[in-house]
C-alpha cells in the first residue's frame, strides 16, 4: 500500500492532527494571506509507488533464507565508538556471514568502502550494508547545539546546518542519520534537552521539519542527501524528574497535545525513520509498545519507512519488567512494529526460534525486511552499493571554507542576550585591554558540546579566547587566564583566583567564559542543581567585585540558574556550545559585527526548584494574580516567585523595536474559514537588527482546560534603523486544535485571545479577542 493510500484511510483523526503545517501557513501569510493549510501532507519522494522496486524486493525476498531476513533487521556498532554496552566484538564476522544489514559509528570513505566489500562480495545476497551515524548538529564541521540552533528561530539557517551536515556525512559514506532529536523537553535537569528544540511544541515542530527538509533535501536517491530519523519516540523528554532513561507518566491528552506534534511534523515533511526511546509509556516500554508504534505511527499517521529501536532497548525491556527474557523481548518488540534492532542482537539471536514456534508469523518479518531494502534500493545501493564511497569526493567536501562560513552564520544567529546594561555591549574596536577569563574561555574541547559526530575536538574549534584576538583591533590587547574550574569535585578550590583577578585589575573590561563542561549536558547527563558548576561562581562573584565591567558569555546545554549574575553582571551573552567557528562568532555578537537576534526555546527558572516550568502553563483554579499580593491560599512559593528569570522566546537586541497592538482581519471564524492577524514592528533603535515576531493565542474556556498561552506563529524579521513591518498571521480553526475530553482530536467554538509580541513574557498585556464559531 502506498503512503498517501494509508494516509487517506487514517481517516479524519489523522489529518486533524496536522498541528505542525500551522506556521507554514503562518509564514506564508505575509506574501499570500490566502494560503490555506494542505488537507494531506505530500508524499516524500521515497514513498511514491514504484512497480520495478517492488518486483525487486519480491524476488530477492523469495529467495532469502529466514537468518537472512533477521540480518537486515540487524544493526551493529562498529569498534569506533559506542554510547552503551557493546554488545558484539565480532562485527566485522557477522558482516561477512550476512547476520547484518546496517551498521553504525563507522565512516570514511576507506573505513565503509571495507565493510561494505565484505557485505556485497562475501555474502551469498550481496546486500548492501546501510551506514548511520550520530550526526546531529553537523558532520565534521559543527554547528551549534541543537538547542542553540532552535535559539535562532531561524529555519532556513537551521535547514542549511542539516544540508552541511548532509552534504560532508555522506561524503564519508554515512547514509542515515540518527536525527532530528525532536523530544520536547520542559525539565533542565534532562541533559539531553541539549539536543533538542527546546520546550515547545510548535517551534519544535517547524525545526523537526526544517531539519528533515534539511538531511533528506528533495530527492533521496541523490548522493549527498540521507534518511534522518525521528527520535526518540516517544515522550522521552518527560523522564521524572530530570533523570535520564527514567520512567515516563503522563496522560494520553499531555503526551499528544505536547510530545507526539514534532514527531507528526517529520512525518508530514517525509521522514524516513524513527527510533524507539529508552522510556516507558504507561507502565510499557517505547520499544514494544504496539499503541505507540503502530496504533499511532502507522494507523494513525500513515508512516511507511522503518522503525528503528535506540541502542540495546528492546534487551532492557527485561530490567524494565516488562520482559521474562530476551526472546520475549524480542517477540514483543517485533509484535509491536519495531523493524529493526540497533545493537542488541536480540533478533539476531532469538527471532529465528520464535518464528519456528509460531509466537512470531513469518509475514511480520517479511514486512519489516522490505521495509529496510526499500530504503536501501532508495538510496540507490542496488544499483552500486559503493555510490556514496568515493575518496576524491569526501577530499573535496569536508570542512569546505563555505561549510565553516555557514557554521559561523548560523552560531552567530543562535546566541541570545539576555542582559546588556548600560550597553556595555557591543565592545568598541578600541576596548582596551580585555581580559578573557573562565574554564570556557580558551577550550577547543568545550567549543563543540556533545553529540559532535565526526567533530575534531582538538584542532579545528576556535575558542572564545581566540576569537576575540582575532578580532580585536591593533593596539588592543587580549589576554586570557582559566581562573576557576568548571569539574563539581573542585566547588571549594580557589587556586586560580589570583591569576585571574591579577589579570582583570590590568584590564578595562572583562569577558568571562563560563558554564558547563561539554559532556554535563547530552546523554547520561541528567543534574539536580542547575547553578555554575565547579568554583565558577565564587570566582565570578570575585571578578564583579573588582568594579571593572563583567561580559558573562554563558556556554551551556540547559538554562542554568544564573539569578546571581542577572542581578550582578551588566551583560550576558547565551552562546550555547557554538561549535567549529563558535569562538569567531562569539567575537562577532560581542565586536557588534552581528546584532544578536537569538530567543530562548526554553523557559530558565530562577532555581532548579521551579522545575518544570515552561510558558503555556495552565492557569489553576487560584492564579498567583487573583490574589492580593503576598495572598497564601494562592498558586505560588513561599521564598521564590512564579515568575522565571527569562521567559521563553525573550532575547535583546543592539537595537530596539516597537509593537503596534494587533489587528485581526474579521472578528469571527467558521469552521472552514481563518483570520488574519497583523501588527505594525518598527525598529526604533539606530542599528540594523532582525527580530522574531510571536504570535500567541488563549483558548478561554475548552472541554478540557487549556494553557495560558500557545505559541501559533513566529517570523523572524530584518528592520533597518526607523524601518516598520506589517507581520501578518493567518489561522485556520485546524490550528487552534487539541485532544478534547472525549480524546478527539479538533477545535471547538468559543472565545479566543490572540497577541503579537516580541516573547511569551507578554502575556495577555494587550489581546485581541475573536470568537471561533459554530
Ligand atoms: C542514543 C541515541 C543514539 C544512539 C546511537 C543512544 O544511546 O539514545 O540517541 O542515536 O545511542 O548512538
Amino acid at each position: 500500500m502506498t503512503r498517501s493510500a494509508r494516509v487517506l484511510l487514517a481517516g479524519a483523526a489523522a489529518l486533524a492532527f496536522a498541528s505542525g503545517t500551522a506556521h507554514a501557513s503562518a509564514a506564508a501569510a505575509q506574501t499570500s494571506p490566502q494560503t490555506q493549510v494542505p488537507v494531506a501532507p505530500a508524499e516524500p519522494d521515497w514513498a511514491r509507488p514504484d512497480a520495478q522496486m517492488d518486483a525487486f524486493i519480491d524476488d530477492l525476498l523469495a529467495r532469502m533464507t529466514l537468518q537472512e531476513k533477521i540480518g537486515q533487521l540487524t544493526l551493529l556498532t562498529s569498534d569506533w565508538e559506542s554510547t552503551g554496552p557493546t554488545m558484539r566484538e565480532g562485527y566485522k564476522q557477522d558482516i561477512a556471514a550476512g547476520r547484518v544489514g546496517a551498521i553504525f559509528n563507522a565512516y570514511t570513505a576507506a573505513y565503509t568502502r571495507e565493510l561494505q566489500e565484505m557485505a556485497v562480495e562475501g555474502t551469498r545476497l550481496k546486500i548492501p550494508l546501510l551506514f548511520g551515524y550520530d550526526v546531529i548538529h553537523g558532520h565534521r564541521t559543527i554547528f551549534p547545539i541543537s538547542l542553540g540552533e532552535a535559539a535562532s528561530w531561524d529555519l532556513d539557517a537551521i535547514e542549511t546546518s542539516a544540508r552541511v551536515s548532509a552534504q560532508e556525512a555522506t561524503a564519508e559514506g554515512i547514509h542515515w542519520t540518527f536525527s532530528p532529536m525532536v523530544d520536547v523537553s520542559r525539565d533542565a535537569r534532562w541533559g539531553r534537552m541539549s539536543e533538542g528544540a527546546g520546550e515547545d511544541v510548535f517551534l519544535g515542530s517547524e525545526i523537526a521539519r526544517a531539519r528533515v527538509r534539511g538531511y533528506q533535501g528533495e530527492d533521496l536517491g541523490a548522493v549527498d542527501t540521507m534518511l534522518a530519523t525521528a527520535k526518540h519516540f516517544a515522550a522521552y523528554g518527560a523522564a521524572q524528574a530530570g533523570r535520564d532513561y527514567h520512567t515516563v507518566d503522563i496522560s494520553e491528552r499531555t503526551l499528544r497535545d505536547v510530545y507526539l506534534p514534532p514527531f507528526k511534523a517529520a512525518v508530514d515533511e517525509g521522514v524516513a525513520t524513527f527510533m524507539t526511546a529508552f522510556n516507558e509509556y504507561d507502565g510499557v516500554p517505547a520499544s514494544g509498545s504496539k499503541f505507540l508504534l503502530t496504533d499511532v505511527l502507522r494507523h494513525e499517521w500513515g508512516f511507511d519507512g522503518f522503525v528503528v529501536t535506540d541502542y540495546t532497548s528492546i534487551n532492557e525491556m527485561v530490567p524494565h519488567g516488562y520482559s521474562r527474557d530476551l526472546a520475549q523481548a524480542g517477540e514483543q518488540a517485533l509484535n509491536a512494529g519495531v523493524d529493526m534492532d540497533m545493537q542488541g542482537a536480540v533478533f539476531m539471536e532469538n527471532l529465528a526460534r520464535s518464528v519456528e514456534e509460531g509466537r512470531v508469523d513469518t509475514a511480520k518479518i517479511d514486512r519489516a525486511v522490505r521495509r529496510v531494502l526499500e530504503m536501501k534500493y532508495r538510496l540507490g545501493l542496488f544499483d552500486d552499493p559503493y555510490r556514496y564511497v568515493d575518496a576524491a569526493r569526501e577530499k573535496a567536501t569536508l570542512y569546505k571554507p563555505e561549510f565553516l562560513e555557514a557554521a559561523r552564520d548560523v552560531a552567530r544567529k543562535s546566541m541570545v542576550l539576555l542582559k546588556n546594561e548600560g550597553n556595555v555591549l557591543p565592545l568598541a574596536a578600541d576596548a582596551g585591554r580585555i581580559a578573557v577569563i573562565g574554564p570556557l574561555a580558551d577550550s577547543k574541547a568545550d567549543m563543540i558540546g556533545s553529540w559532535a559526530a565526526g567533530g575534531d575536538r582538538e584542532t579545528r574549534p576556535v575558542t572564545v579566547f581566540e576569537g576575540i584576538a582575532a578580532r580585536a583591533g591593533n593596539g588592543v590587547s587580549v589576554e586570557h587566564a582559566k581562573g576557576a574550574s568548571y569539574e563539581f569535585a573542585d566547588a571549594g578550590k580557589t587556586d586560580g583566583f589570583a591569576e585571574a583577578l591579577a589579570l582583570a585589575e590590568r584590564s578595562d573590561v572583562i569577558v568571562a567564559a563560563m558554564g558547563e563542561k561539554w559532556d554535563m549536558t547530552g546523554e547520561a547527563a541528567s543534574r539536580t542543581t542547575l547553578d555554575l558548576p565547579g568554583n565558577q561562581q565564587a570566582l565570578l562573584e570575585a571578578l564583579v567585585a573588582t568594579g571593572k565591567p563583567v561580559v558573562l558569555v554563558l556556554l551551556s546545554g540547559r538554562p542554568n540558574a544564573i539569578a546571581w549574575a542577572d542581578e550582578n553582571v551588566p551583560a550576558i551573552l547565551h552562546a550555547w556550545y557554538p561549535g567549529t567557528q563558535g569562538g569567531h562568532a562569539v567575537a562577532d555578537v560581542l565586536f557588534g559585527d552581528y546584532n544578536p537576534s537569538g530567543k530562548l526555546p526554553v523557559t530558565f527558572p530562577r532555581n532548579v526548584g521551579q522545575v518544570p516550568i515552561h510558558y503555556d502553563m495552565k492557569n489553576t483554579g487560584r492564579p498567583i494574580e487573583l490574589g492580593a499580593p503576598g495572598a497564601k491560599y494562592v498558586s505560588r512559593y513561599l521564598d521564590t516567585p512564579n515568575d522565571p528569570l527569562y521567559r521563553f522566546g525573550y532575547g535583546l537586541s543592539y537595537t530596539t523595536f516597537a509593537y503596534s497592538p494587533a489587528t485581526l482581519s474579521a472578528a469571527s471564524m467558521g469552521p472552514g474559514g481563518s483570520i488574519t492577524a497583523s501588527a505594525t514592528i518598527t525598529n526604533t533603535g539606530d542599528r540594523a537588527g532582525e527580530e522574531v515576531v510571536q504570535l500567541y493565542v488563549r483558548d478561554l474556556v475548552g472541554s478540557v482546560t487549556r494553557p495560558v498561552q500557545e505559541l501559533k506563529g513566529f517570523e523572524k524579521i530584518m528592520l533597518e534603523p526607523g524601518e516598520s513591518r506589517t507581520v501578518s498571521f493567518t489561522l485556520t480553526p485546524r490550528d487552534l486544535a487539541f485532544t478534547r475530553a472525549d480524546m478527539s482530536h479538533g477545535w471547538e467554538p468559543g472565545e479566543f485571545q490572540l497577541w503579537i509580541a516580541p516573547s511569551s513574557g507578554a502575556k495577555a498585556s494587550t489581546p485581541v479577542t475573536f470568537t471561533l464559531t459554530e
